[in-house]
């Protein structure tokens, strides 16, 4: 079976993914911040490796690529991001647009050496410039930031072999989400595994919406 690695894996969407790759029948490497306390992360039935990673740490991000060995890795999703509140609009950058690129660059290799090669960005709708009259907000700015950076890279992963896109989830009934959103995290996790499952040279470089529409940038 194939292997996805699952970054940001704790609670919310991350966790559904973990969970619905599992249930898939893939190998799945999850991270969480507490791997000492994986809570219902390590519950999860199936063939789920936990690791611990601060997305915004780069010696975390090596030593995560180094406990995959030579392992090869057909799907990454990087899941992790925060509405930051209280934070400084630096830091949720640092987590939001910086973090999730530098980790699909630092596991590029294991990508590439699988079969299916497929990097997916969790992003958001708050980061589309395009319709909004108002500023985005530190939280929107910083997904803006992310889609910008996935942009100018996109053409590059491509020549190194990947298939690579952003993705927004949906608005989805975690702690993040809050209890008012309109999706369940297993309709959320169902269709961005699909979205993947999908995934080919036509959709490569693009903004997917959770359910398969192309979404404007
Ligand atoms: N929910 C929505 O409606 C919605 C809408 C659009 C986009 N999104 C995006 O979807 C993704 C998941 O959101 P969610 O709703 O599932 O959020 P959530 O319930 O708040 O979970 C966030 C996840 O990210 C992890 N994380 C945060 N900062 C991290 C860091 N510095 N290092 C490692 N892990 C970190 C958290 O780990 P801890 O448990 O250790 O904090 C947790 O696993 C995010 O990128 C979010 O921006 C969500």
């Amino acid at each position: 079976m194939p292997t996805v690695a699952i970054v940001g894996a704790s609670r919310g969407i991350g966790l559904g993914l973990v969970e619905r790759y599992a249930e898939k029948g893939w190998r799945v490497h999850a991270t969480t911040r507490t791997p000492g306390e994986p809570g219902a992360l390590g519950t999860v039935a199936g063939d789920v490796v936990v690791h611990g990673l601060e997305v915004t740490d780069a010696s975390g991000r090596r030593a995560f690529r180094d406990a995959l060995g030579d392992e090869a890795i057909d799907v990454l999703i990087h899941n992790a991001g925060v509405y930051g509140d209280g934070m400084s609009a630096a830091e949720v950058n640092r987590i939001n647009a910086e973090a999730p690129i530098e980790t699909a660059e630092v596991l590029m290799n294991a990508v590439v050496r699988s079969e299916q090669r497929k990097i997916a960005l969790i992003t958001s709708t708050m980061g589309a410039r395009r319709g909004s009259r108002r500023g985005l907000g530190k939280y929107g700015e910083s997904k803006a930031a992310l889609n910008d950076r996935f942009r100018t890279l996109a053409d590059g992963w491509r020549k190194r072999g990947c298939l690579a896109v952003v993705i927004h989830p949906g608005w989805v009934r975690t702690d993040m989400g809050g209890r008012n959103a309109t999706l369940s995290v297993v309709e959320s996790a169902h269709g961005i595994y699909d979205v993947m499952a999908d995934l080919d040279e036509s959709r490569h470089g693009r903004f997917w919406n959770w359910d398969g529409r192309e979404h404007p940038w």
